[in-house]
């Protein structure tokens, strides 16, 4: 488009109109659009990430499903890749949603009829996706830059999303009653950018053949040993922290900032509001691992568990 506008809107719609829609969870549309199930508030982004989106060498790109641990690695790689900026008593993530410093491409950035301006932005930039990895546009797979993604249980990442989207707001949905609400699709894979399979197999397999590119990273890791994944992430992105930094415990200043217990008491994300509704406190619920227990029946659980693993079979990811 010639006028920066993202998509236009008659474009959108015919494009739309043609991909294969589901219901999802909460009553709304889903689009089938490159292998991804989105949200009807993700798809006009996504395509127009798709089509707009040129990526610099030093971009950092933080990839997930949905309520895997984004915010925690937001939060993470914010701090690590500006500790020379900011230190942690005067760090952004202080007063702000992890969110608002590092944007998603679909929901946020290109959501908006406007294309966004990227480019005044410094290096290194960060930014955010929910499309798996051969969703991602061509620009960002054959550049330079580095793709954290971060996956999670399934049962866990399903119990999450589950919790999310009853305070979740938007236009037109119908509050979820019972999780079992349309178990079927959810088995099927169809639930916002899903299939679940699809998304952590798609990273995975780029993490072994681009590993200097690709980092695939595991929320329970990051619960079980923080340091460790910490220095792993520093490393990855070329800035692994100095002896020095060390000593001077760095590392341990950035994962007490970005804990979940610190994050989810500070003001803003206590009583803070996203701009449609949404509480920044539903970002931050229990951050228990194994807490699927709550809410799925034993055999909900193996029913969803057996067709993870059958997906999965062969490519030597497990949970
Ligand atoms: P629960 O719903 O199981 O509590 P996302 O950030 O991808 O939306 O994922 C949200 C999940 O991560 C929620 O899980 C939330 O509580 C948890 N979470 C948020 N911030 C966290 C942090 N700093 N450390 C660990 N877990 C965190």
């Amino acid at each position: 488009s010639t006028n920066g506008e993202s998509v236009p809107r008659d474009e959108i719609q015919g494009l739309v109109a043609g991909f294969p829609s589901e219901e999802n969870w909460d009553g709304s549309p889903l689009y089938f659009y490159k292998g991804v199930w989105y949200p009807a508030f993700a798809i006009r982004g996504a395509i127009s990430f798709q089509q707009h989106f040129i990526a610099r060498d030093t971009d950092v790109i933080l990839a997930s499903m949905p309520k895997s641990g984004t915010t925690w690695l937001k939060a993470l790689a914010f701090s690590v890749v500006n500790r020379n900026i900011y230190s942690p008593t005067e760090s952004p993530l202080l007063t702000t949603l992890p969110h608002d410093l590092v944007r998603f491409f679909e929901v946020d950035l290109y959501a908006k009829h406007q294309l966004p301006d990227l480019e005044q932005l410094p290096s290194p930039r960060i930014f955010s996706s929910h499309s798996h990895y051969e969703a991602m546009p061509p620009s960002i797979r054959g550049s330079g830059c580095k793709i954290v993604y971060i996956c999670r249980n399934p049962l866990d990442q399903l119990v999450s999303a589950f919790h999310f989207f009853r305070k979740f707001k938007r236009e037109n949905v119908k509050p979820l009653s019972s999780i079992d609400d349309d178990f079927d699709n959810v088995c099927r894979g169809i639930r916002s950018f899903g299939p679940f399979w699809d998304s952590v197999l798609g990273y995975w397999k780029a993490s072994l053949e681009r590993p200097d590119k690709v980092l695939f990273l595991k929320y329970e890791d990051l619960k079980d040993d923080i340091t460790f994944n910490l220095k792993k992430l520093a490393e990855f992105l070329g800035i692994p922290f100095t002896d020095k930094e060390e000593k001077d415990g760095v590392i341990e200043e950035i994962s007490k900032l970005c804990s979940f217990d610190n994050l989810r008491n500070l003001e803003v994300n206590r009583t803070g509001v996203r701009p449609l509704g949404t509480p920044n406190s539903a970002f931050f619920r229990k951050a228990k691992v194994g807490d699927w227990c709550n809410d799925l029946t034993p055999s909900m659980a193996e029913r969803f568990l057996k067709i993870v693993e059958e997906k999965l079979a062969g490519s030597g990811l497990s949970f």
